[in-house]
């Protein structure tokens, strides 16, 4: 079993996965680079320490030394970023065990225009949709279909990328900005794609190249606003399971959407190691991908980890060998729910006010867990905000009352200035 195990990341996620990780029986220590100051946390009886070590992905050189100085059996690595750049290939060439695609796999998420032509290839259900490279073929398109088609940017855009467009001007705004570089290199195509319409659904697959492991279904909250309004962020709350998709919804998913898509990664010569994440809308005609993700979801992963019971660490481990087969089954605590839900700074998402020192008068419980994003340690050693997203109150129950009874109940322990939080997570579940 990985003893030592390395998180790449630094934000929510990452914190949840160290949390789960810590968990696993047979881990010593788990090591987050760089990690947050709200991360770290000593052995208990029941969960293994948390530390972080202020080394950047991109330093490639820092990380393979820390993987050797802190005996890492096993890297997991969070955001797509560092992904599609090749970290995982670059720790895979030293004999590193990785949980995470190599920069080939990570594609999936790093190219819309290269995912939609898998999805082709391997028949899973989606939006019917053009690759373009220049604003007239843009425009142009856009006047054949005489319909306001979903603009998209082809590359990593940090989720501002798409424009779900209710009139033809705003579509055609949307072409403008890209080709006017809104969107830097992302943005040098773009995918024009049919408007679905349907509830949201992400499904997480865990996979060994060949083989997965299907996560609960979870729905996020993508806008700033109660009532699902204003612009969009990274995410502002989280809940799973998705009562609307059922066991044998998401069996069909694995065998019509998941199976094929590692199929046509392997035909394309690319062994798959990590998360597939496929943001699903379930249409009239049954569900579609809208987007693959090469990587856990934030902020649905702090709301998916506290719902499995076994040794996430043996799986991921088992995922980065290629021997899912071998691994101890992943099973969902069964009649449970789990709700997640942000609080964020003042200004998210446009420019925060940063330094609010955070003041926590609760304690953890078993069911309730506060896993941090964008805070650091100021010179006192005091929490202190640093980001968009501040950090996520999770709750556990037997139904969603009583797990966003949880998750708002810890949020309101914990206080600083400009906190920003929606009161309405989970509001298609919640009966109060
Ligand atoms: P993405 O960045 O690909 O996750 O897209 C952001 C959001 O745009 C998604 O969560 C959807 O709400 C919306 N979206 C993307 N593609 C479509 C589509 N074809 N039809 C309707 N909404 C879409
Ligand atoms: N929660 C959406 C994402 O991680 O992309």
């Amino acid at each position: 079993m990985a003893a030592n195990i390395l998180v790449i990341g630094s934000g929510g996620r990452e914190h949840s996965l160290a949390w789960a990780l810590a968990r696993s029986p047979g881990v010593r220590k788990v090591w987050v680079a760089p990690g947050n100051g709200g991360m770290v946390s000593a052995a208990t009886e029941g969960a293994a320490a948390i530390a972080v070590a202020s080394v950047a992905p991109e330093d490639r050189t820092a990380i393979l030394r820390l993987c050797h100085d802190k005996a890492v059996t096993l890297v997991v690595i969070g955001p797509e970023a560092p992904l599609a750049a090749g970290l995982a290939d670059d720790l895979r060439v030293h004999g590193l065990a990785v949980f995470g695609p190599g920069a080939d796999g990570a594609k999936l998420e790093a190219s819309k225009a290269w995912a939609k032509q898998l999805m082709t290839q391997a028949g899973v259900p989606t939006a019917p949709s053009w690759v373009v490279a220049s604003r007239t073929e843009a425009l142009d398109l856009l006047h054949r279909r005489r319909r306001p088609l979903v603009v998209k940017a082809d590359g990593l855009a940090g989720g501002k990328g798409v424009t779900v467009a209710n009139t033809m001007a705003e579509a055609e705004a949307a072409v403008d900005r890209a080709f006017a570089g809104a969107f830097g290199r992302a943005g040098e195509q773009l995918v024009l794609e049919e408007r679905l319409e349907g509830p949201e659904v992400s499904v997480l697959a865990l996979c060994d190249g060949r083989d997965l492991v299907l996560l609960p279904p979870a729905q996020d909250h993508k806008r700033i606003g109660e009532g699902d309004t204003g612009p969009n962020t990274g995410g502002m709350g989280a809940y799973a399971p998705v009562p609307f998709l059922d066991q044998q919804g998401l069996e069909q998913m694995r065998s019509t959407i998941f199976l094929p898509v590692l199929a046509a990664l392997r035909a394309r010569g690319i062994d798959y190691r990590g998360v597939i994440y496929a943001g699903m809308m379930l249409t009239a005609m049954g569900p579609m991908v809208i987007e693959f993700n090469c990587r856990f979801g934030d902020p649905e992963c702090q709301c998916l980890l506290p719902l499995l019971e076994g040794n996430l660490a043996a799986v991921l481990q088992a995922c980065a060998l290629g021997q899912l087969g071998e691994a101890p089954p992943l099973i969902t605590r069964s009649s449970a729910a789990c709700a997640c839900v942000v609080a964020a700074a003042e200004g998210y998402p446009g420019p925060v006010r940063r330094g609010d020192p955070i003041t926590d008068t609760g304690r953890p419980g078993s069911r309730s867990m506060v896993f941090y994003a964008g805070v650091t340690r100021g010179e006192t050693g005091q929490l202190q905000t640093a980001g968009g997203r501040i950090l996520a109150g999770v709750g556990l129950g037997n139904d969603f009352d009583q797990a966003f009874d949880q998750a708002y109940t810890r949020l309101g322990q914990i206080d600083y200035a400009g906190k920003t939080v929606r009161f309405d997570i989970g509001h298609q579940v919640r009966r109060r």
